[in-house]
């Protein structure tokens, strides 16, 4: 499984890592990494990736956007259709209650579709997300929020394994 993420100031980085463990969690072989050391073999080797951002002016972080292009025609699987089939999800963590962070799993999970890829959802969601930038609500990433995440993980690794066999 490949946990690859966006982050400035390590909110989406702790979502990353739930997410990881919750992967482990089923015995998943778990390599989590920024999004820009991100290699072609990380990218072939995983049998699941998920993908994170946080919102960026309504949206997806830029350096995710340009990760996905990346992969498509810089890393060539476009061409070689080399993430058809495996399982993905996709997770975000914004400011505000409600300023983009649907937009952003949305976004990401569509980038993800062009290749091939299954999406992967925790029930009743598009992916796992943490509102951090309200104080009065809970500063950062709650638990609850990683927990969601761990979820998650957990889902896409029991996907993936079965998409592989
Ligand atoms: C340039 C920039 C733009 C942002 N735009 C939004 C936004 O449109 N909506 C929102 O909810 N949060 C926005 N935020 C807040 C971040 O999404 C939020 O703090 C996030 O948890 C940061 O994740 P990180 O700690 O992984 O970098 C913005 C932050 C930055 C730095």
């Amino acid at each position: 499984m490949l946990v690859a993420y966006f982050s400035q100031t390590g909110n989406t980085e702790s979502m990353a890592e739930a997410v990881a463990e919750g992967a482990r969690s089923e015995d998943a072989d778990v390599v989590v990494k920024r999004i820009g050391d991100v290699t072609k073999a990380d990218l072939e080797a995983a049998d699941g990736i998920a993908l994170g951002s946080p919102v960026h002016m309504g949206d997806v972080a830029v350096e995710v956007r340009s990760a996905l292009v990346d992969w498509a025609y810089g890393k060539g699987f476009w061409r070689s259709r080399g993430l058809e089939n495996k399982a993905c999800a996709v997770f975000a963590t914004g400011g505000a209650p409600s300023n983009g962070k649907e937009f952003t799993m949305l976004s990401m999970a569509l980038g993800l579709l062009q290749y091939g890829m299954v999406l992967v959802t925790p029930y009743g969601g598009l992916g796992a997300s943490a509102t951090t930038g309200v104080p009065e609500h809970e500063k950062g990433v709650g638990e609850h929020e990683l927990s969601e995440a761990r979820g998650l993980g957990a889902r896409l690794a029991r996907v993936a394994l079965r998409l592989r066999e």
